[in-house]
Parts: structure tokens; sequence; C-alpha cells
């Protein structure tokens, strides 16, 4: 697990209000989640198909989807999302779990991993145990959707969000992210130092694992999805994968 639970001991991590208070409400996550419903509904996938969201987190983007009809399951690997999640969406179901090996105990028409799920599992061992839970959990003609930093455009991470800024009434706080590339290990390291309250600092390091499309598409080919189609734009315009971020969807054929 250690490459998890250093990517997951953030204060955002430990706070799910406050990260709810930056990402749901948010221009960016408001488009993201109409994007996710927009490829089930080009996919297919309508009312009442059932959703597995892994690395769920919050669940916001979830629950947009369980708002449209779907019968929606949330996962994520830490507890106090899960139970953040569950007192926000009392009508959805969610587990804790960890995408490399949890096991729902059933079959969903739509899996997602999006927002920044998939990179925090650092080796290529541990890349096909996430591969082999999208299968087990796949009907036949299942839908998967993923999200991920895209490298082969923005290697540096210019494109992603670098400011923060937490304005509740209870709790003000900003943070300023820089990034790092390993280029040997594929790994980008986030660098967010942020300014709490009464003058206290916290320095987060976040470490991420770069996908690169062709591997990408490898990696779930070689777990029986096929039909894969990529897009760096939340608009889904065809383009030639320059931009920030990378989605993919993907068929399951078993
Ligand atoms: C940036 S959040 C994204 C949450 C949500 N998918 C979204 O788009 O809003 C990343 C989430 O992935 C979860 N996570 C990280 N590693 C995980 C793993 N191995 N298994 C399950 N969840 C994981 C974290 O706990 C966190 O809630």
């Amino acid at each position: 697990m250690d490459s998890v639970t250093t990517n997951t001991s953030g204060f955002l991590y430990r706070s799910p209000e406050l990260y709810d208070s930056i990402y749901r409400f948010d221009s960016t996550g408001i488009r993201l989640t109409k994007m996710c419903h927009e490829l089930l509904v080009r996919n297919g996938k309508t009312p009442p198909d059932s959703v597995l969201d892994l690395g769920c987190g919050t669940a916001y983007k979830l629950a947009h989807l369980n708002e449209a009809g779907y019968d929606c399951t949330g996962v994520d690997y830490l507890e106090g999302m899960v139970s953040y999640a569950r007192g926000e969406y009392p009508d959805m179901r969610f587990e804790v779990g960890d995408v490399r090996d949890v096991r729902v105990g059933r079959k969903f028409d739509v899996i997602t991993c999006l927002g920044w799920v998939i990179e925090n599992v650092h080796s290529c061992a541990d890349i096909a145990k996430v591969m082999d839970t999208f299968a087990v959990h796949a009907n036949p003609g299942a839908l998967l959707v993923l999200g991920t930093h895209n490298p082969i455009g923005d290697l540096a991470a210019l494109g992603a969000k670098s400011d923060f800024s937490i304005e509740r009434e209870d709790f003000q706080a900003t943070g300023d992210a820089s990034f790092t590339v390993d280029r040997r290990r594929q790994i980008l390291t986030r660098h967010l130092n942020w300014s709490l309250p009464g003058g206290a600092t916290e320095e987060e390091v976040t470490r991420y694992r770069l996908f690169f499309p062709m591997e990408l598409e490898h990696y779930l080919t070689s777990c029986g999805f096929g039909d894969v189609e990529m897009y760096d734009n939340i608009d889904l315009v065809p383009s030639d994968l320059a931009g920030s971020m990378l989605y993919a969807t993907a068929i399951y054929q078993g």
C-alpha cells in the first residue's frame, strides 16, 4: 500500500468537506461531471444502467449520474471520503477499497475512474492489478471512462491546477503548486505549499504515475477492453492529444 498511503495523507484528503469546497462547485469540476455523463450517453449507457466509480472521493461527480437515474456505487481508499460521501448521498452505495484489489461482488454497465486516481498507482505490476479490477467488475459491453494527466501533451503539468483557495466562513487557506518530473520512472511530483489559518504552513508532496496514450491502450487491451478512444479536452473535440488531460473510453469485450 506504500504508493497510495503517501498520496492520501494531505490535509485536503483528511478533510473531505474542504476538498469538496474546492472542487464540487468549481466550473471545471461541473464541466467534467457533464462530460462524463455525455460519454455515457454517446456510448448508449442510459438509466437505470449501473455505474461503479473507483476512487470516487467525495462523490460529487457520481451524484450527478445518480440524479440522472443511473444506479451508482462508489469506492474510495479513504474511510473519511467514504463516510463523508455516505452522509452527503445516503441513497447511493459506497465501499472502502483499493482500486488494485477491491471486489464489490457484482458487475456493472459503466466503470469510471476520474480525477487523478489511477495516477496514485505507480508500479506496472500494480497498474495491471487495477486493470484486473476494471475487468472483474465489467459486464460484457461495459463502458470504461478513465481520466488521467496527459504527459504526451503536457509533461511539465503546466496546465494542471496550481492555485488553490479555500474560502469558507470557518476556514481560509491558499495553496501554490509546482511540479517536477522523474522521466525515468514516469512520475510527476506535485509540491503543494499551503498557507493555513494562524500562519501555519504545510507542504504536501504527491507523486503521480504518468501514462502515455499507447501504454494506456496496451494496458486496457491486455485485460479485455477494446475500441479505445481518447480525448484531450472536456468538450470531447477530436484532436492530436496535445492537451493537459487525457480522457479515455473503452468497451469491455471479455
Ligand atoms: C483527486 S481525488 C478524485 C475524486 C473523484 N474521482 C473526483 O474526480 O472528484 C482522488 C481520489 O482517489 C482516491 N484514491 C487514491 N488511491 C486510491 C486507490 N488505490 N484506490 C481507491 N481510491 C484511491 C483518493 O482517496 C481520493 O479520494
